[in-house]
């Protein structure tokens, strides 16, 4: 059994003894305790409100004298030394003794299965999870709402993943529209395939820009982008040939980029391949009645509860084209069929929050009734991310970036001079910092400690927009803020550079004095304050994965890292494994191996690659 279960149960029964339910009613009002510097704090709590709510109390007595008639009624024993009622709770401390053998039992049993078998998880499905993240427009700039996308459905997969569920990874680039017309008819004009096969991404950007450059004052331009476009969508083969080999660069190029992410993709799919679904959906629409034909030519389906047309999302152009929720609507009923998931998860910016309640909205009007298990994750949208004009970053130099500058900050150090592939450790570590920022000076933040996450990016990748241009120069968003390399680098502070150091630093300790994951220790060597404080937290582990699973934010993970961190870092300061007796020293490497153990799962979950050495 889990061994923050093991306390659990022990105390659920003794609610099932005392008021006569099943201990099952219990666990899930029961928490664990976040640490604080008290000695002998209380490692868990119960919700007298909880019990209240599922009906397990009346609802008529005073809060507080059944708080305390309850504790009092529950006994102390060996395993729970302590009971005491608080306001509202009762609170309950657990034998020291066994709180150390435990926990540090459970982590080397489960390694880095630890934590994710809790019986917390019996009740939640584990099924064939898909999760839509990232998906670019190719031709379009690669903003960071998509880097955000990339970083935050990751970890919802990661985490998914890592509770046992089947999860499919796809990437739904956008790779239709107009802007492939702009592109094919900029190719016939400033294109050269000689540099297109040389420098590929670079030439694409040349021709895009030059094109918007051109289109801005020529008529010319945009007859033929349309009409380059009408040719796509009539399948013409030489149109279709140009437009294949787009998409085939800039996939191989985002996979590049991806790769030194640490992300990965079950399926690249993308709006193009739903082209002659989207016909199909429309037509089942027609069948069901569910598609209505306004004045102006468009199809649409009435999806206000009157049938007044108050509210309604239109589905077909009035010449007969499809658009951007048609192809959604043929893509989710074709993953149904492909992979009959059980649930499915789309993670984009909020802007995106009304087409999908539509999306979702309309499948249920068809009778797919899985749609009930389909799911936007929304984030806010990236501010200050606009570049001026001529000031283009591609996502790579930004992660080059990062690399060059974590080596610069590594050089001095002895370890690095002994590394063989220096670079390697500077780019896990640069990519950490990007993935896990603590942005203190955003006001839109305040309720958000950390956030693992790009903010306020100054980032563009194959950007040139006429409209972003002018935002730029006009809009107050350039001045807000400023993208500060120094900060996030930093080894201090609640950085993700932060945790890869702390996870290095005790690696390095467990190189040197031997792993002792293994083997029999004393318990009673561990019971300083430091000592429990980690293993009260680490108590909290199952619970904190539990909360982000149902809420799909990283923030319950990232802010127990930083917290184990934090708490490790002290440790590693005041309790010396050189110089001790061999026993303590023993003991001490068991506790440093387990922390070791938890912070790397818990980092891989959040993507970041932990070093060994740094
Ligand atoms: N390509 C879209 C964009 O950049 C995001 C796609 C989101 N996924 C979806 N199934 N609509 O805005």
């Amino acid at each position: 059994m889990h061994m923050a279960c093991y306390f659990r149960r022990s105390i659920a029964s003794k609610l099932s003894r005392a008021l006569g339910r099943s201990e099952d009613a219990f666990i899930s009002a029961l928490c664990a305790i976040p640490v604080s510097k008290k000695q002998q704090s209380p490692d868990f709590r119960l919700s007298v409100n909880t019990l209240l709510r599922n009906g397990i109390l009346p609802t008529n007595g005073d809060l507080q004298a059944q708080t305390e008639a309850l504790a009092s009624q529950l006994k102390q024993d060996s395993v729970v030394e302590e009971i005491f009622a608080g306001r509202g709770v009762i609170h309950f401390r657990v034998s020291r003794n066994l709180l150390v053998q435990k926990v540090l039992e459970q982590l080397c049993q489960e390694r880095h299965k630890f934590g994710v078998k809790s019986e917390l998880f019996d009740g939640l499905k584990k099924g064939t999870t898909v999760v839509e993240f990232s998906s670019p427009n190719i031709a379009k700039k690669f903003h960071a709402g998509h880097l955000r996308s990339t970083i935050i459905g990751n970890f919802i997969a990661n985490l998914k993943e890592s509770l046992g569920n089947n999860v499919i990874r796809v990437n739904y680039l956008g790779d239709w529209g107009m802007q492939f017309g702009l592109l094919g008819a900029g190719f016939q004009l400033f294109g050269c395939q000689e540099k297109l096969k040389k420098n590929p991404l670079q030439h694409l950007f040349d021709v895009y820009v030059q094109v918007n450059k051109e289109a801005e004052n020529n008529e010319v331009i945009g007859q033929a982008a349309r009409e380059f476009f009408r040719r796509l969508e009539q399948q013409e083969h030489q149109a279709l040939l140009l437009w294949k080999q787009f998409r085939e660069i800039t996939v191989e190029e985002y996979q590049q980029v991806y790769k030194r992410l640490g992300v990965h993709f079950d399926i690249y799919s993308g709006e193009s391949f739903h082209q002659q679904q989207a016909q199909e959906v429309v037509q089942q629409l027609q069948r069901r009645g569910l598609l209505k034909t306004t004045e102006k030519g468009t199809g649409v389906v009435d999806l206000s509860s009157a049938g007044d047309m108050s509210s309604y999302s239109t589905v077909l152009r009035s010449d007969g084209t499809s658009l951007y929720i048609t192809r959604d609507l043929a893509a989710a009923i074709d993953r149904k069929e492909r992979y009959n998931f059980d649930e499915m998860i789309y993670v984009t910016d909020k802007s995106q929050g009304i087409h999908f309640q539509q999306l979702f909205q309309i499948l249920l009007a068809m009778g797919h009734s899985w749609a009930e298990r389909c799911q936007h994750v929304p984030f806010g949208l990236v501010q200050g991310m606009k570049t001026r004009l001529g000031e283009v970053v591609f996502l790579e130099d930004v992660l080059d970036e990062a690399r060059a500058r974590m080596l610069r900050n590594m050089s001095q150090s002895k370890t690095t001079k002994e590394m063989v592939y220096p670079e390697d450790t500077a780019e896990k570590v640069g990519i950490s910092a990007l993935i896990v920022q603590v942005n203190k000076f955003d006001p839109t933040l305040k309720n958000m400690t950390y956030q693992p996450n790009i903010l306020f990016f100054k980032l563009t990748y194959l950007l040139y927009e006429t409209k972003d241009k002018q935002m730029d120069f006009k809009g107050p968003l350039g001045s807000d803020y400023k993208f500060d390399w120094d900060r996030i680098l930093q080894a201090q502070g609640d950085t993700g550079v932060f945790l890869q150091y702390t996870h290095a630093r005790l690696c390095s300790l467990i190189h040197r004095y031997g792993d002792r994951e293994e083997g029999a220790f004393d318990p009673s060597l561990l019971l300083d304050q430091r000592s429990i404080s980690i293993l009260q937290h680490l108590l909290r582990y199952d619970e904190v994965l539990y909360q982000s699973v149902q809420d799909l934010q990283p923030k319950h993970l990232v802010n127990f890292l930083m917290t184990l961190s934090h708490l490790a870092a002290s440790a590693h300061r005041e309790l010396p494994v050189k110089g001790s007796p061999q026993a303590v020293a023993q003991a001490r490497l068991r506790l440093f191996s387990g922390v070791c153990t938890v912070l790397a799962n818990g980092m891989k979950i959040l993507g970041i690659t932990p070093v060994e050495k740094m």
